[in-house]
């Protein structure tokens, strides 16, 4: 039985900010859908991954989510699971920092998309304060995760507004990350679960420049970069990927050692696919008899697109799958066109439609 890697569970659907390219549907109460404690507990027992990761809508975003949270911890801790929180840091005080440490967190890839307090407004859109005081409410949350002795990755969702902004959050990043204190910097490049998102995407000529400059950065810096879903694929961006230690590409698992389950019980193979498009519920079956029986899984591992036949980096633990395949799938209802020209084409469709 191959283990995974990752299980991210979402603990509440509910969220406490309103940010443009969310993948998850926001406009949710909080007491609206949470998971069982119990269905975490059998299914850790039964899997025992490696990592868990709790996220929401945001995990922390009220007293009760927060104390929700410590107990679903608990039961990772017990099975031997390391726990790590996807988070918007809002509501995490120095007070709450202790309190999650000492609970068993060892990583929290903190929501950090920008030094601009315009530009976090409009791409959050916290409902309180303004966007100076949410800034520094941000960067002082995440450093008491830090100061816990919590790995903080601060991680920018790449956008047309942000791109150009890259370089000095890797800058910040660096300045923050004094002795003792455990900071990578992230870039999640954005997933279109829904087409409006192809509105927010950088043009990809300037992306694919300034993040040659970011990891031309982060190969002669101590703060390692982490890169997730990246469009720049390595057959046409190869520069890009050579091997440095402080340079991470996080590649595509899906469907290999990672899963989402939302907090209705539903299983996806990513929490950026299509969330019309579950494997199962774990209020049915196993998670274990839902992935060995997934149709869509297989397919999703056996159909290769054409470009990619033979090549090396299509499967092992550096799994590519061409940009987002969730998005091919999404646009095609197969897995075997290259997700990359669908990806660019529909960047460029979003471009026209914006001068139109
Ligand atoms: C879905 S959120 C949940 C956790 C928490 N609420 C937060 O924002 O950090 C997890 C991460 O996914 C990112 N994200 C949300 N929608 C996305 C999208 N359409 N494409 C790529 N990343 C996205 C967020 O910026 C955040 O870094
Ligand atoms: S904070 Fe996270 S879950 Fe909430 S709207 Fe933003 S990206 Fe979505
Ligand atoms: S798997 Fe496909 S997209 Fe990825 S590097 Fe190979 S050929 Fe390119």
């Amino acid at each position: 039985m191959s283990r995974f890697r990752v299980i991210e569970f979402q603990l509440l659907q509910a969220c406490n900010a309103s940010c443009v390219y969310c993948a998850y549907d926001q406009n949710l109460p909080e007491f609206n859908k949470w998971l069982p404690l119990e269905i975490i507990e059998k299914t850790l027992a039964e899997e025992k991954p490696e990592w868990v990761w709790f996220e929401g809508g945001e995990v922390t975003m009220s007293e009760k989510s927060k104390e929700y949270l410590l107990e679903a911890m608990e039961i990772a801790t017990r099975y031997g699971v390391r726990s790590r929180i996807n988070t918007n840091c809002r509501n995490i005080d120095p007070e709450w920092s202790r309190r999650l440490a000492d609970g068993g967190l060892k990583f929290a890839c903190v929501s950090f998309d920008t030094l601009d307090p315009e530009c976090l407004e409009f791409l959050r859109g916290f409902p309180a304060g303004s966007g100076a005081e949410n800034l520094r409410r941000l960067q002082s949350n995440a450093l008491s995760l830090a100061d816990e002795g919590v790995t903080i990755d601060l991680e920018a969702t790449v956008t047309r507004h942000n791109l150009h902004e890259l370089e000095a959050l890797y800058d910040y990043a660096e300045s923050v990350a004094t002795a003792g204190r455990d900071i990578i910097m992230g870039a999640q490049c954005l997933v279109a679960t829904y087409e409006e998102v192809f509105g927010l995407y950088p043009d990809m000529y300037e992306m694919a420049q300034v993040f040659r400059r970011l990891v031309a950065r982060a190969r002669a810096s101590r703060v390692p970069l982490r890169i997730c879903c990246s469009p720049l694929v390595r057959c046409k961006y190869p520069e890009l990927y050579d091997p440095h230690p402080n340079v991470i590409w996080v590649e595509c698992t899906c469907g290999f050692d990672y899963v989402h389950i939302q907090a209705t019980g539903e299983v996806l193979l990513c929490g950026f696919w299509d969330h019309a498009e579950a494997i199962g519920n774990l209020h049915e079956a196993s998670l274990r008899e839902i992935w060995e029986g997934s149709l869509l899984r297989r397919a999703a591992l056996n159909e290769t697109p054409e470009p990619c036949e033979g090549c090396r980096h299509w499967d092992g633990p550096g799994r590519c799958h061409n940009t987002c395949f969730s998005v091919a799938y999404r646009k095609t209802g197969t897995f075997s066109s290259f997700a990359y020209d669908i990806t660019t084409g529909a960047i460029a469709e979003a471009v026209r439609g914006r001068r139109a």
